[in-house]
């Protein structure tokens, strides 16, 4: 499935959405709930440094005792005590709202990272079971944008959102509950034209949302671009590449920059226009409020309260306003995350799968066709049959169809027709752990992980024993190399195994495919690289994995045909020729034979590329 940037098909189903985000918060409620209580507090303080005004300006200014009745009882506090009480009370009260806050935001932070967290690990367990059609039709920029970024976008804002809707609310609540005792007349003015004031905000949430996902889409592409500066640095190098990638990269960045301020230009008009409406209510509110203060309604301490919870109104509210559009963003990312949770492997272990240990009888292709896009078939109606412990080598064009062939043994793609069985059991019906198990790869360009040899070696069974380990090493020919390194088998590789050479690389792969002791050995030869001694080196290599095994070997060279007890020439995804080299030798005008007598016409060593030739071959024909 080819994963897109932008907004996913679900999107939009809220409750659908909420119902599957619920698993990942459950674990975490009782902390979520917490961090509300929490909140709570800090949001109603807000009010009560405004609420402070009221009875220091009535009271304490206009040098008059307070008497109240409180219990039945009547209580009279002098002017004096209060003027002392009140600005202790507004400091006691901050200090405990800022406690109050930290809390909040240490609970926050944990479960907004415990939530994200277990949404990546779950996610990392998914893509490690994607087919490798899923790897080949995604890049990596989208991998890492989709796989990392939208979890914290999703998982990290929503607690964030929850914990500022509901501090804003009880904030607002506050004020607003100041206001209302003030004067309700001036109470309903000022939410009314504050509301008015927030209204832009719904106008362009849309528009955030389309920057949002062009933001994602250039994203991706500039992490592309970085990786592939990265993984490609010597052909850029080499091909003084660095100027176009710079230009590619500029692109990118004048891209997202003009997707930034598009946004900026239709969005920055909205803060002042809020400001402007909030003022003219304000202004409304002073004429209205001295009209009240000089008809006796309102004492001047209430309005002072009351313009006070007035401004600090502003935050919130445009808090709550913010959310709503902050909240469509987070939906997008929970509709993209579940995207990818439905994306299920079509490479799976059926639920009767049987599990197998070892080879005993034969490896057999059936009338096998396969493409791998619709309609355009790499291989065609191939049968093969491979005996225990007999070597088959591959040979044919370039494209021809020989790496799909032996990729499609440990099922990294599943046949479109006809059946490769092992011992008679379709490789459909066993699990994919022992199918894989009893095979081991050796890549053309082989991948090495970033670690020591000694655990990129240990990959290929981490049961392996020291003995096997060394026995390994010995016939891969990585004595001499190990004992040069400085801390020997514990050398830490780079991150692509880059302080080795090509066919040290190589061998490494080799010693981990001989660890791994498994019957059947597929060999996707790539020794063209290789200079003619450490060709000898990694062939005396390959030679040592070979023996005793079942071996698919897409060989480069005569030695390694000419030895195999089949060859099959593979061309255009058809199977033309199969048979001993002798055999193959015997038909008249056949393609092996021509490659064959082309080789020595030309007088050229045993170590000449067979596949090469076959190329020109087919080329000529
Ligand atoms: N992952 C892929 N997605 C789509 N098409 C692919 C993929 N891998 C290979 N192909 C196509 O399938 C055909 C067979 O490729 P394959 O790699 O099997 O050839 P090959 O015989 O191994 O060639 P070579 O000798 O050059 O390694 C080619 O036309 C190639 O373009
Ligand atoms: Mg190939």
């Amino acid at each position: 499935m080819k994963l897109k940037n932008t907004t996913a098909e679900n999107s939009f189903r809220y409750s659908w959405l909420i119902s599957r985000a619920f698993p990942f918060v459950k674990p975490f409620l009782f902390r979520i709930f917490l961090g509300v209580m929490v909140a709570i507090p800090v949001g109603l303080l807000d009010g009560v440094t405004a609420f402070a005004l009221k009875p220091f300006m009535d009271y304490v200014i206009g040098q008059k005792d307070l008497h109240m009745m409180l219990c039945g009882h009547s209580i009279d506090i002098s002017y004096s005590i209060l003027a002392a009480a009140i600005p202790f009370a507004v400091v006691f009260f901050a200090a405990f709202q800022g406690i109050m806050r930290y809390l909040n935001d240490y609970l926050t932070d944990w479960t907004s990272q415990k939530i994200t967290n277990s949404v990546k690990v779950k996610l990392f367990a998914s893509l490690v079971t994607m087919d490798s059609s899923f790897f080949d039709e995604n890049s990596s920029g989208i991998i890492l944008t989709r796989y990392l970024s939208d979890p914290d976008v999703a998982a990290k804002n929503f607690i964030q959102q929850i914990k500022s809707i509901v501090t804003s609310l009880f904030g607002a609540g506050s004020l607003i509950a100041v206001m209302l005792y003030s004067s309700w007349k001036l109470a309903v003015v000022g939410v009314l034209v504050l509301g008015c004031a927030f209204l832009p905000m719904a106008l362009i949430r849309k528009k955030v949302k389309e920057a949002s996902n062009k933001g994602m889409v250039v994203g991706g592409n500039i992490t592309t671009n970085l990786n592939e500066t990265y993984s490609g640095n010597k052909v850029m190098t080499a091909y003084s590449l660095q100027e176009h990638q710079k230009e590619e990269f500029n692109k990118q960045i004048h891209e997202s920059f003009d997707i930034a301020i598009s946004l900026t230009k239709r969005s920055a008009w909205m803060s002042p226009i809020m400001y402007l409406i909030a003022s003219i209510g304000i202004a409304f509110v002073l004429h209205y409020g001295m009209h009240l203060i000089l008809s006796g309604e309102m004492t001047a301490g209430s309005f002072a309260s009351f313009v006070t919870s007035l401004l600090l109104l502003y935050k919130p509210m445009k808090t709550l306003g913010g959310t709503l559009t902050n909240i469509q963003t987070i939906f997008v990312s929970f509709g993209r995350i579940f995207e990818l949770f439905d994306i299920k492997p079509s490479i799976t272990n059926k639920p009767d799968a049987v599990s197998i240990s070892g080879l005993n009888s034969s490896v057999e292709f059936n009338n096998v066709s396969f493409a791998y896009e619709e309609d355009n078939l790499v291989l065609k109606d191939i049968n093969l049959h491979v005996n225990k412990g007999e070597t088959i080598a591959l040979v044919g064009n370039s494209g021809g169809g020989k790496s799909t062939l032996v990729n499609l043994l440990p099922r990294f793609y599943d046949v479109k027709s006809g059946s490769i069985k092992i011992d008679g059991i379709d490789i459909r019906d066993i699990t994919l752990d022992s199918l894989r198990k009893n095979i081991s790869m050796v890549f053309q360009d082989n991948f090495l992980f970033t670690g020591t040899i000694r655990q990129n070696i240990m990959l290929g069974n981490p049961d392996a024993t020291e003995k096997m380990l060394d026995n390994a090493i010995k016939s891969a020919h990585l004595e001499e190399v190990i004992e040069s390194l400085p801390d020997g088998l514990d050398t830490v590789l780079g991150e692509r195994g880059t302080s080795l050479s090509g066919g040290q690389r190589q061998r490494v792969a080799i010693a981990r495919a001989m660890v791994r002791q498994s019957p059947i050995v597929i060999l996707d030869e790539a020794t063209s690289a290789l200079d003619n001694k450490s060709e000898a080196v990694v062939q005396k290599a390959l030679d040592a994995l070979m023996q005793d095994k079942t071996v698919f070997v897409i060989a480069h060279r005569l030695s390694t045909i000419r030895n195999a007890d089949k060859i099959a020439v593979i061309n255009e995804g058809h199977l033309v020729e199969l048979g001993s080299h002798d055999e193959l030798l015997q038909i008249e005008n056949g393609q092996y034979k021509m490659l064959y007598e082309m080789q020595f016409r030309k007088g050229e060593g045993v170590n000449e590329g067979v596949n090469e030739g076959v190329n020109a071959e087919v080329g000529i024909i």
